[in-house]
């Protein structure tokens, strides 16, 4: 492979004696679960984002599944999210018992359009849950409207700005991945929530320890949900890179762009948006074409999403969604594709990639 889709090991080699001695600390003290490692993660990652609170959780899944019941979604109420998302996104909302109903995309974001949203409201709507997809922040203040909360879906954003706010502090309550190949990613998995409500945070420490109140006293039904201590370390070391590793992200993105921009559709940032480009995303007619075309030239490239999530089986039967709904979601599953993008990415790799993208278009 010429162009992997991320370079993980290359990535993590330059840290592996501070992760070591984290080990190694961690071993000595004996604390494996919370505990003061979680405690110090969680507040630098709060200032980070510019947020009074934030939870280490176990995934980015779980990070919703949490923020939706510290929000006190149940059976009955519905959540109006986007299509084009990865599926944990209205899974969560399914695992809660509630009903996901969907609005359409920004064809050229690929986030969703907030006149989309207001047209889905019910009397029956809970919360609006947008994704901030591919690492731009979708439009948060035009989708507030009086009694119903925002959970912003920030898995692929960490670090993302829309104007002076980070994403993460644009809605009520967040939700961040650190999957691996995340902007910010741990050695395993990892999650976390961030909100400015006090309330809401402690609904949320006690979900994530069985809604214990106090040891062996349980006030409710909650998970097994917590940040590894090791994990927190691990992620306190990679916070200080975050703000260079999405610049660099950012570099790449101009270089494709202005290699790109006259042979296939790039990505749009929104005026004011600062975008992290957790994926480099293109669209073309002749996707399926171009993706062989790249592959057998050994450049990895993605396509975040094939399905959208209407169409998914668990949705078509469960709520009788079907083919033609959400057009612009469904014409942009046809015709996206990532290109590699990551800080470690050297320059002839990027070089690479535009190469190859102009030969398939025979420029
Ligand atoms: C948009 C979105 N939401 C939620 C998730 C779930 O995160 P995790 O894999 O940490 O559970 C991911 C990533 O995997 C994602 O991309």
């Amino acid at each position: 492979m010429k162009v992997p889709p991320v370079n993980l090991i290359k990535q993590n080699a330059r840290f592996k004696r501070e992760f070591l001695g984290s080990l190694e600390e961690l071993i000595e003290s004996g604390q494996f679960v919370l505990g003061e490692e979680l405690k110090r993660f969680e507040k630098e990652f709060a200032t980070f984002l510019g947020v009074k609170h934030t939870l280490g959780v176990g995934s980015g899944t779980d990070a919703l599944v949490l923020s939706l019941r510290a929000l006190d979604v149940k059976r009955g109420d519905e959540v109006i999210t986007t299509p084009f998302t990865f599926y944990a996104t209205v899974e969560a909302i399914m695992l809660v018992g509630a009903k996901p109903i969907f609005a359409d995309i920004d064809p050229e974001t690929f986030n969703l359009l907030p006149e989309a949203v207001e047209e889905a409201l019910t009397s029956k709507t809970k919360v609006i849950l947008p994704v901030h997809l591919y690492g731009q922040a979708a439009k948060v203040e035009e989708m507030r409207f009086d009694g119903i909360a925002v959970l912003e879906d920030a898995a692929q954003a960490v670090g993302a700005r829309r104007g002076e706010r980070t994403v993460g502090s644009l809605g009520d309550v967040a939700a961040f991945s650190f999957y691996p190949t995340k902007n910010l990613s741990a050695l395993g998995d990892g999650g976390a929530i961030s909100t400015d409500s006090d309330i809401l945070a402690e609904r949320i420490k006690r979900l994530r320890i069985h809604c214990q109140s106090e040891k062996y006293v349980h006030e409710g039904i909650g998970y097994n949900s917590r940040l590894d201590s090791l994990q927190a370390a691990f992620l306190r070391i990679k916070l200080k890179y975050l703000k260079i590793w999405n610049e660099k992200r950012r570099e790449i993105a101009q270089t494709y762009t202005e290699a790109l921009r006259d042979l296939v559709q790039t990505p749009k940032e929104l005026e004011g948006n600062y975008h992290v480009f957790h994926q480099y995303t293109i669209r073309t007619e002749r996707r399926d074409e171009l993706v062989e075309y790249l592959r057998q030239r050994g450049v990895a490239v993605s396509v975040f999403y094939p399905v959208p999530m209407h169409l998914q089986r668990p949705l078509r039967d469960r709520f009788g969604y079907r083919k033609g709904q959400f057009p612009e979601a469904e014409r942009a599953a046809k015709e996206v594709l990532s290109l590699p993008i990551y800080p470690e990415m050297d320059n002839w790799q990027v070089e690479y990639v535009v190469e190859s993208v102009r030969s398939f278009f025979g420029r």
